[in-house]
This record gives C-alpha cells, sequence and structure tokens, in this order.
C-alpha cells in the first residue's frame, strides 16, 4: 500500500509506502527536500500537513514541540503518511543542484589502502553505477552494527562504479572499529546514496578555495578531482590540515595535479610537525595556513570547508574576517562516523 504526497509550492507528486518516511520517499524519487540530521533531531526537515493524515514518528520533543504538532507541522524524516497528504516545504534548491536519486547498492571490495595511521581508504565496486555530485556522500551498513555511517565519496563521479571512502578509525566506535580490523578485499557492503549538499557552485566563476581536516579531504579530493579532469580553469586552491607528515595522507597526489595544472594550488599545514617530520612547509592550523597565504582578502572566491566542527568554525571566521560573505561558503560539518 502506498500514499500520495504532494509537496507545495513545487507540486511534486510523491508516492510513499506505507511505513516509510516522507524524506527517504522523495529523496529516492528524486525530489529535494531540507534536511540535515536525519532522524528527527534538528528539526531542519519541518514541513506543515496542509491536508491528509500522519504519523509524526520518532520525532524529538525538542525539534518538534508540542504546539508545532498540534498546527499541523511533522519532521519529514521521521513522518510516515496514513493518508494521501498535501505538505507545504520551505524549498530554495541550489540551481547548481543536480538531484540524482538516492538509491540502494551492492558492492565488493576491491582495495583497502592505508592511508595514514588512523585511516584507511576502501575502494569498493558497485554492482551498478552511482550518479552522484561530487562532495556528496553515501550511508554505508556496516555488519552487525545498527543503522548506518555517513561518509563522503572521495572518488570523481566519472569513477562512478568504484568508489572510494576515507575512514577514520575512531577509539570505541563499532562501525570504524570494525572497518579497520575485519573488512576484507572480496567483502560485500550494502550502501545507500548519493546525500547531501556539499558540491560546487559551477555556474560561478569564481575561484574555489576548498579547507579539509583529517578524513575530511574526501569530499574536497573528489571536487578537486572532478574540476580538473572537465578542464575547470579557475583558480583552484587546496589548503590541507593535519598534526603531522604521516597523518597528511594523498600529498604526493596533491603535488603532482599542481604540478600538472596551473591554476591549482596545494597548501598542505601541520599543526604538530615531529621533529622526524623535518617539516618544511606551514606549520600551524589549516585556517592560518588560508589567512597567511591570502593576506586576509579572500574576496572573488567561493570556499568549500570539510573537516570536524572546530576546524570549521576557525575557518569560517578567518574566511569572513577576508571579506567572503556567507553565501560564498560552503560547508559539510564531519559529525565523526563512529
Ligand atoms: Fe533532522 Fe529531520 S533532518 S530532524
Amino acid at each position: 500500500m502506498s500514499y500520495e504526497v504532494t509537496i507545495e509550492p513545487t507540486g511534486d507528486v510523491i508516492e510513499v509506502e506505507e511505513g516509510q518516511t516522507i524524506l527517504d520517499a522523495a529523496l529516492r524519487q528524486g525530489v529535494w527536500l531540507p534536511f540535515a540530521c536525519g532522524h528527527g533531531t534538528c528539526g531542519t526537515c519541518k514541513v506543515q500537513v496542509t491536508d491528509g493524515f500522519a504519523d509524526v514518528g520518532e520525532a524529538s520533543p525538542f525539534a518538534l514541540m508540542d504546539v508545532e504538532r498540534e498546527e499541523g507541522k511533522v519532521l519529514a524524516c521521521c513522518c510516515m503518511p496514513e493518508s494521501d497528504l498535501v505538505i507545504e516545504a520551505d524549498i530554495d534548491v541550489d540551481p547548481d543542484f543536480a538531484g540524482y536519486p538516492v538509491q540502494d547498492y551492492s558492492g565488493t571490495v576491491t582495495e583497502i589502502l592505508p592511508l595514514s595511521p588512523t585511516i584507511r581508504g576502501l575502494r569498493i565496486r558497485l554492482d551498478r553505477n552511482m550518479e552522484f555530485q561530487a562532495g556528496q556522500y553515501i550511508n554505508l551498513h556496516v555488519p552487525g552494527v545498527a543503522g548506518s555511517r555517513a561518509f563522503s565519496l572521495a572518488n570523481p563521479p566519472s569513477s562512478s562504479q568504484e568508489i572510494e571512502l576515507h575512514v577514520r578509525k575512531v577509539e570505541g566506535g563499532k562501525a570504524t572499529t570494525w572497518l579497520h580490523e575485519a573488512l576484507k578485499v572480496g567483502d560485500r557492503l550494502e550502501l545507500s546514496g548519493p546525500y547531501g549538499q556539499f558540491f560546487v557552485r559551477k555556474s560561478d566563476e569564481q575561484g574555489a578555495i576548498f579547507i579539509a581536516g583529517g578524513s575530511g579531504l574526501s569530499s574536497p579530493q573528489s571536487m578537486i578531482l572532478d574540476m580538473l579532469a572537465e578542464g575547470d580553469g579557475r583558480p583552484i586552491y587546496l589548503f590541507q590540515g593535519a598534526r603531522n607528515l604521516a597523518e597528511l595522507y594523498n600529498r604526493e597526489l596533491f603535488e603532482q595535479l599542481a604540478v600538472e595544472h596551473d591554476n591549482f594550488h596545494y597548501v598542505p599545514a601541520l599543526n604538530a610537525p615531529l621533529p622526524e617530520d623535518d617539516w618544511q612547509g606551514f606549520s600551524g592550523f589549516v585556517h592560518e595556513a588560508v589567512a597567511d597565504y591570502f593576506e586576509e582578502r579572500c574576496a572573488g572566491n567561493k570556499a568549500y570547508l570539510c573537516g570536524p566542527p572546530p576546524m570549521i568554525d576557525a575557518a569560517i571566521t578567518t574566511l569572513m574576517h577576508s571579506r567572503l560573505f556567507e553565501r560564498d561558503i560552503h560547508m559539510e560539518r564531519f559529525v565523526t562516523a563512529a
């Protein structure tokens, strides 16, 4: 059994299976609705039901207050229709968003890359191509672990059948420990995707500043490989932050790209280099490397940030001091998958 949900003001109509959430159905049918956490705690996906009946599901009382429930508001990521519905959503779709539908995929692990002491790269050959935009992420199901874990795609869309993920091992994290210690080449994995609103705004001509910390390098890697392969001639900068040289992974790849492409500039930064690193590059946090490089004048560029929340917050402050506006800054706050 399924219900028809009409989304205003766009007039899109989606089919929602019994027991399926509105958000899951919309994303799988290529219809975009705003969302962030995906499990009822942030309130980003709040919509107004104007006709019909629905079960609000597991919405947190903080994300959806009693008074809002009485007004007919629901969270699209938890809400399951109990009749045909009409909902009103605050939809502001970016013109550069391709809106590829979310689908389920299976794949076989073809390669495991020891990128750094704490980060492992996984290459997974999917049974069929996944269409996605560089910068988006997938949700991976880890055997024996409830729920799924989000990982950004590190490969460009041109190699969409063999995907690459960067997995940082989190102490005590069941999923990432399994991916680091038990996963083998040849194992099968299930995942769904693509998700996310982190992608390059290609329709404008502004330069692109990528700022990455830790395994947050994965999305910028995909985006940069995609832009350079397409012959995008705008200035492209990658600032990559790590603690020490061993954690600064894929450095040779980006150094080589900087040699091959005049418009690509690579600045690695170490905030705690070891004596044996004999580090001659920038010492300090990655946002300090950005301020130093641009001498606090970043206007004319768009910035794309991906990394842990403290890195993102520090980078935003630096960029705004350097004359970028909020509309010029896009980010993926990397809440580490445990
Ligand atoms: Fe966070 Fe629905 S996306 S509450």
